[in-house]
């Protein structure tokens, strides 16, 4: 079935430069109940609704000079959001029904902040700033931001003299446990872990992680929904790689011991270009049976999204493993960032560059194996859908062009449903 919409086209014309896009729907998804979604682009935060079959802008917060590149939800209705370009985090209160995003507070504090994560119950907020090596705790109680402490990132920095010239948090990480964040500095191949009991916030562990040059960026703790992590999988931006992580917790801290090393590209596809090649995001699937991994700057026509597998332990508390699964293009250049929706049936990709912005890529067969097992196991079609289980499909459900947000390099950078 072909799609016909007005946006499509639009996107289409956006991508026409992409003559590889697939745009055939192969495998729409039945449209489920109408969803938001927040959208950080360069100058503004967006509501954008999503009915299952496309994308429509419905709120618009502008300030010129800004850069949310990043944005964090707490129910019901506050929106917190970086400011790359200044030294403010900013508080907007978000109207779901009403499509509005009121301004509400720009509290200072470090500039150049990328991410933002809360603690459990979300009274705490974590902002790892890029920009000025430094990470800010927020105390957000009652919803205002004020500014708990902010903590130096100091360790030595990596051997690549022109990303690793200062100290870059990338990313804070909640364990599972609640009690400790591990933040990613690009620039110095650290991982800090930070003991946030009774408010202390201090670094416990410094983890200096090999390959030197590695550059962390993002990362996620395994299994999701669990008490406690066993693992940690982190996607090093410099290098283009994932790497595995054995986890410990010792009595204050965490520790971290590397099991497996690959290529963030999977098998046989190399980038064109792997000196301009940087990682993006990594997302691991709450079934913890699938990790999904953005390939930014690659050469290639466009960049791409790369599934892998996990391996359970062969042994009893042994290490997972990864196995390269597929790769797909991401609709476009630049994907930094992806998430999937509620239901984990799409993944809702950004692409900052060109091509399509915002994309909505089907995920085959979420938990379709576990469902399926009590009665037709062992069938051909069970078998097919658990090969195909977690597998990305090529064709978008649904996609909208950059030039629908600011253009050519100044499309969407985050994307997440609320
Ligand atoms: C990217 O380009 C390289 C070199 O041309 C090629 O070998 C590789 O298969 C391409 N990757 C994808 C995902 O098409
Ligand atoms: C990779 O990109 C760099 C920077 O744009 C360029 O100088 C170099 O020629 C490119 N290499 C290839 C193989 O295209
Ligand atoms: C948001 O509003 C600003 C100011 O009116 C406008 O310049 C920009 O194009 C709008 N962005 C989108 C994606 O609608």
């Amino acid at each position: 079935m072909r799609f016909t919409s007005f946006l499509l086209n639009a996107a289409l014309a956006a991508a026409a430069a992409l003559p590889s896009i697939d745009i055939d729907i192969a495998k729409r998804q039945a449209p489920g109940a109408p969803t938001k979604l927040l959208v950080g682009v360069p100058n503004s935060v967006l509501l954008v609704d999503f009915d299952g079959i496309s994308f429509n802008i419905v709120a618009n917060a502008t300030e010129a000079g800004t850069n949310p590149s990043w944005l964090a939800f707490r129910e019901p209705n506050l929106l917190y959001a970086v400011d790359e370009f200044n030294a403010v985090t900013k508080l907007f209160v978000l109207g779901r029904d009403s499509n509005t995003l009121q301004p509400v507070q720009n509290a200072a504090g470090s500039a150049g902040v990328v991410h933002l994560e809360f603690n459990l119950d979300k009274t705490r907020l974590v902002g790892t700033s890029f920009g000025a090596g430094t990470i800010d705790i927020w105390d957000i109680t009652d919803g205002t931001l004020r500014l708990l402490k902010q903590i130096a990132s100091d360790d030595p920095l990596g051997p690549n003299a022109n990303r690793q010239e200062a100290p870059h948090p990338h990313q804070s990480v909640l364990d599972p446990s609640g009690r400790f964040f591990v933040v990613n500095d690009l620039g110095t191949d650290t991982l800090l872990v930070i003991d946030s009991q009774n408010d202390q916030f201090e670094v416990v562990n410094r983890v200096r992680v090999a390959p030197d040059g590695c550059g962390p960026r993002h990362g996620a703790f395994f299994p999701r929904g669990a008490q406690a992590a066993t693992h940690y999988i982190l996607l090093c931006e410099l290098l283009n790689i994932v790497e595995v992580f054995q986890v410990t917790y010792v009595e204050n801290s965490i520790q971290f011991v590397p099991t497996q090393v690959l290529s963030s590209f999977g098998q046989d596809l190399p980038p064109a270009n792997a000196t301009t090649s940087t990682a993006g995001e990594i997302i691991v699937s709450s079934d913890n049976r699938d990790v999904y991994v953005s390939n930014r700057n690659t050469g290639n026509q466009t960049d791409t999204i790369t599934h892998f597998r996990v391996n359970v332990p062969t042994v009893e508390g042994g290490p997972i493993s990864l196995d390269f699964s597929e790769s797909i293009s991401s609709g476009g250049t630049v994907p930094r960032m992806f998430s999937l929706s509620g239901d984990e049936n799409l993944l809702f990709s950004t692409n900052q560059n060109d091509g399509f912005g915002l994309i909505a890529l089907a995920r085959n067969g979420n938990n379709l194996a576990v469902q399926g097992a009590g009665d037709v196991a062992a069938s051909a079609d069970f078998n097919a859908a658990v090969e195909a289980a977690g597998t990305l499909v090529s064709s978008p459900v649904a996609a909208l062009g950059v030039d629908a947000f600011g253009g050519p390099n100044a499309g969407p950078q985050f994307a997440m449903q609320i």
